[in-house]
């Protein structure tokens, strides 16, 4: 365990190829383990989802953190019916001649920090990491952030500036969140 002490200056960011698969990993979830392991790979290769470890500056086998991203949108079918949707658009803020029928949106399909890593604002980086890349970077428009987040990990997505998109949802497992995007611009 490195008891917060892994510093900013030594994490480095790069996109994994298909072919470069991580060797070592584990994030204390053992479906997350399998998928970052064993199937990112495949899901790269036919183009469904985008990764990114978070490596040592000077070792690059050393994984940090691991994370995968999608397209994606916000539209009514996030919400339990339309006026939840209306209700979500007037919170945004967008004006009636903005009122669209989705948004564009991001998915963070997958997130996961070393054991040997965590606690160190790791994960909190890797957040920050992404939310720059679509305000920043990015070549086409991006309002939200969207995570289907595991509720032992609301707390961490709450204190990231994640909100729940709706006031329940129908899975058990997991929460549906955003992070709004503008809040980096405004
Ligand atoms: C959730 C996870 C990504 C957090 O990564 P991390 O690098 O340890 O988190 P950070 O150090 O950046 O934490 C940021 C803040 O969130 C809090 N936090 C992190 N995980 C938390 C948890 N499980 N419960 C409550 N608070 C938590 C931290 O205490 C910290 O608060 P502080 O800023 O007041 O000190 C990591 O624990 C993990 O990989 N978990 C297993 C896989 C998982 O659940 N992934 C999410 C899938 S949706």
């Amino acid at each position: 365990m490195f008891q917060n002490s892994i510093k900013k200056s030594r994490l480095d960011f790069i996109r994994l190829q298909s072919d470069n698969t991580i060797k070592q990993f584990d994030c204390g979830d053992q479906d997350l383990n399998d998928f970052i392991l064993r199937r990112a790979p495949e899901f790269q290769k036919y183009l469904l989802s985008v990764s990114y470890a978070c490596v040592d500056v000077d070792d690059a086998s050393k994984v940090y953190a691991y994370c995968s991203l999608a397209n994606d949108k916000v539209a009514v079918g996030d919400f339990k019916d339309k006026t939840e949707f209306n209700r979500f658009r007037k919170k945004q803020g967008f004006p009636n001649e903005k009122r669209l029928k989705s948004y564009p949106a991001v998915k963070l399909c997958r997130l996961g920090v070393d054991e040997s890593a965590k606690g160190c604002q790791i994960g909190t980086t890797v957040l920050d990491y992404i939310k720059s890349m679509f305000v920043f970077e990015n070549k086409t428009g991006c309002r939200f952030l969207t995570v289907d987040a595991y509720l032992k990990a609301v707390p961490f997505y709450e204190k990231n500036g994640f909100r729940f998109m709706n006031a329940e949802d129908d899975d058990p497992h997991t929460r549906l969140m955003y992070f709004d995007l503008i809040d980096l611009v405004a």
